[in-house]
């Protein structure tokens, strides 16, 4: 076997219908009319791009839909649009404008409800403030807010005269913010007071006088909403209140009619390697991207109450929260705080009070709520559900059987999203009326996406052969460049595997064409000769019932190249014995092969995270290493449990 390969060993055969009712009303409603869509979508790209994009404003139309001079793509040449225009303007003149565009619950409890209406005022005279402060179209514009609504209209606002905005999110440090707000040379940073979360202020404006005082020479401006109320430090003339400038600013702007070409925001990204990585993106292309997917991914319709979870810091917030959503004229819900704040209730609360009907989460978020019990969820009314989604991990299997049951009520298909901060958009998903589901599989490529599973020579790979996940072909939501840093951009992303567009993540096609991700390829196991990806050991794991949540690591072995170490955390109630341990050895190796049997298994009551929920797995590696240093941990959420993990793993040596 090629050392390009990786072997596969789960299995899956559960498999799961649209539920009629949903198929008879959903845009897509078979997986023929599906199948023939997207043949036309890869026979006539511009054709098909050209019509999706009509469905929006342009001021301008485009002469050309797309240019492309590997790997640069440039979409919708020569057209003029606005992308605030088409979520915000091009709903008044409808009945929408008085429809919620967002209904936003804070951590303590306030509710706010914006219409289209409200939001064209604010944003309006947001861009006015900023206009107001020196900043012009290509400017950078720094976000770091807590999820309120003040935060989305300031991204609007960004783009609608045309400035770059660069969220960052705020759970991330002064350090971080200082890095980010530097690689972009921002002129001004939009933040508040503080935001709450679990019940305690973040004291933002102190983050964010941190990381000037530590040096973003490029800053001349700083916006401070007040939210928590409490005092902070200000500096006349360099500080501004947020209320004391909407006051004087008109609430008259019109949209700024951009190139489509016209970069729209910067999004920092973690590379593998320290140094994060500004990912580039444009207006018409991002637009016409996340204004389909949106709509056929998650079904839009005209009475959906949509809710995604996820932060705007992050590529889910920028897409899925505000852009493609509201370019649909879809009501997006936002709720600022912690799940488990007042109680792990707090989110099915919210479901059941504003009758959400599309619940769009991350696979973390869902083993969290496993560990907190099926009683939290049973306790409200999830009735108005009717789709679910994920996003930002392989979902193990067992999980997506709870997420099914327990939340969906086995009644609402869940779309398992593909897709990356690179990407823009959705990649890979099931369309929840065509798409019969298997339960850890993404499914299928979305209109004009060519993906497929290859060696790393680029040759495609028969079914069930772990591989490389690539995308043969530019589509709109693309990224364009790294910000200042082209050449990164060539060499990580089209010249890994030549003249493609590599994910960095492995993957494996099944019999049905549908797309397995097995994780990123830095996470793969060698194991005796065989490749595995941690993902299918860890489904394994976490298919046994004492177990909530699971990371499988490689650790240097003299006999068998890489030993596979579990870190395990339980479920309530389960005894961590050496019993156990041998179970789910046992378990292992019957339920995928004796050869992903682990040599050992830790336990451990948490795992090291990044602040958007992934595993980190580089450091468990470390730590299952022994080494003594471990590499960055600027992205990590909490140090503690790599803190308790060292000491309890030193004291297991000496026992
Ligand atoms: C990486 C991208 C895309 C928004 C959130 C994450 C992993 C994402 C899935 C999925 C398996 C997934 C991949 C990908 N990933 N969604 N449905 N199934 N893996 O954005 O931080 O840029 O991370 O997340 O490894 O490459 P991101």
């Amino acid at each position: 076997m090629s050392q390009d390969q990786i072997t596969s060993l789960l299995q899956e055969d559960r498999l799961f219908y649209p539920p009629r009712d949903f198929q008879e009303q959903a845009h897509i409603r078979s997986l023929e009319q599906y199948r023939a869509l997207y043949a036309r979508s890869l026979e006539d790209p511009e054709g098909f791009w050209a019509e999706m994009a009509s469905a929006l404003h342009w001021f301008r139309r485009w002469d050309r839909v797309l240019q492309w001079d590997p790997p640069q793509a440039q979409w919708f040449l020569g057209g003029q649009t606005n992308l605030c225009y088409n979520c915000v303007d091009r709903h008044l003149q409808s009945w929408r404008r008085n429809k919620a565009a967002l209904i936003w619950e804070g951590e303590p409890g306030e509710e706010r409800v914006l219409t289209y209406q409200d939001l064209y005022r604010e944003v309006s005279r947001f861009a006015n403030v900023l206009r107001s402060l020196g900043v012009g179209k290509g400017d950078r514009v720094a976000i770091y807010m807590p999820l309120v609504p003040e935060a989305v209209v300031a991204m609007l606002a960004c783009a609608r005269i045309g400035a770059v905005h660069s969220v960052v999110f705020g759970g991330f440090s002064s350090e971080a913010l200082r890095d980010r707000v530097n690689d972009a040379g921002a002129r001004l940073i939009v933040t508040a007071d503080g935001g709450w979360r679990r019940g305690r202020i973040v004291p933002l404006k102190d983050y964010v006088d941190e990381a000037l005082r530590r040096g973003a020479p490029t800053v001349e401006h700083v916006v401070v909403l007040r939210r928590t109320h409490q005092e902070v430090s200000w500096e006349p003339g360099r500080d501004h209140w947020w209320d004391e400038l909407m006051a004087a600013a008109s609430a008259s702007c019109p949209a700024e009619p951009l190139d489509s070409e016209h970069p729209l925001f910067i999004l920092y990204t973690s590379g593998t390697t320290g140094k994060p990585k500004g990912v580039v993106h444009t207006t018409g292309g991002y637009m016409v991207y996340t204004a389909t997917t949106a709509r056929y991914v998650f079904d839009l319709r005209e009475e959906d109450t949509y809710w995604c979870t996820a932060d705007i810091g992050w590529i889910t917030g920028h897409s899925y929260v505000v852009y493609g959503i509201l370019a649909n004229g879809a009501t997006s819900l936002i709720y600022e705080g912690a799940p488990d704040w007042p109680d792990p209730g707090r989110f099915w609360s919210i479901v059941e009070k504003y009758r959400v009907s599309i619940f769009y989460t991350a696979p973390t978020a869902i083993r969290a709520f496993i560990r907190w019990g099926e009683a939290y969820p049973r306790r409200y009314d999830l009735s108005s559900l009717r789709l679910l989604g994920t996003v930002g991990e392989p979902i193990n299997p067992e999980a997506w059987m709870w997420y099914y049951r327990v939340i969906g009520g086995g009644r609402c298909p869940i779309v398992d999203t593909w897709w990356q901060t690179e990407t823009g958009g959705i990649m890979i998903s099931p369309l929840p009326g065509a798409t019969p589901l298997v339960p850890g599989s993404c499914t299928l490529p979305f209109f004009g996406i060519e993906a497929d599973v290859v060696d790393r020579e680029g040759r495609s790979l028969p079914p069930n052969t772990g591989g490389f996940l690539v995308i043969r072909r530019p589509w709109p939501g693309m990224m364009r460049t790294i910000y200042g840093d082209e050449a990164r951009y060539r060499r990580q992303y089209w010249e890994e595997i030549p003249g493609l567009y590599f994910s960095g993540d492995g993957a494996r096609r099944d019999e049905r064409g549908y797309f397995w991700v097995m994780g990123r390829v830095d996470d793969v196991i060698n194991t005796s000769g065989h490749r595995l990806g941690t993902m299918e050991i860890e489904s394994a794991l976490v298919s046994h019932a004492a177990v909530a949540e699971a990371a499988v690591v490689g650790r240097p072995d003299p006999v068998v190249g890489t030993a596979i170490v579990a870190f395990v955390v339980l479920r309530p109630g389960a005894d961590p014995s050496p019993k156990l341990k041998e179970a789910l050895r046992e378990h292992v190796a019957q339920q995928i092969g004796p050869i992903a049997r682990p040599q050992e298994i830790i336990f451990t009551d948490g795992l090291p995270k990044t602040r958007s929920g992934k595993i980190m797995r580089r450091l468990l590696r470390q730590l299952a290493s022994g080494e003594e240093r471990l590499g960055d941990m600027t992205t990590l959420e909490s140090a503690e449990v790599i803190e308790r993990l060292r000491a309890q793993m030193g004291s297991e040596e000496e026992e």
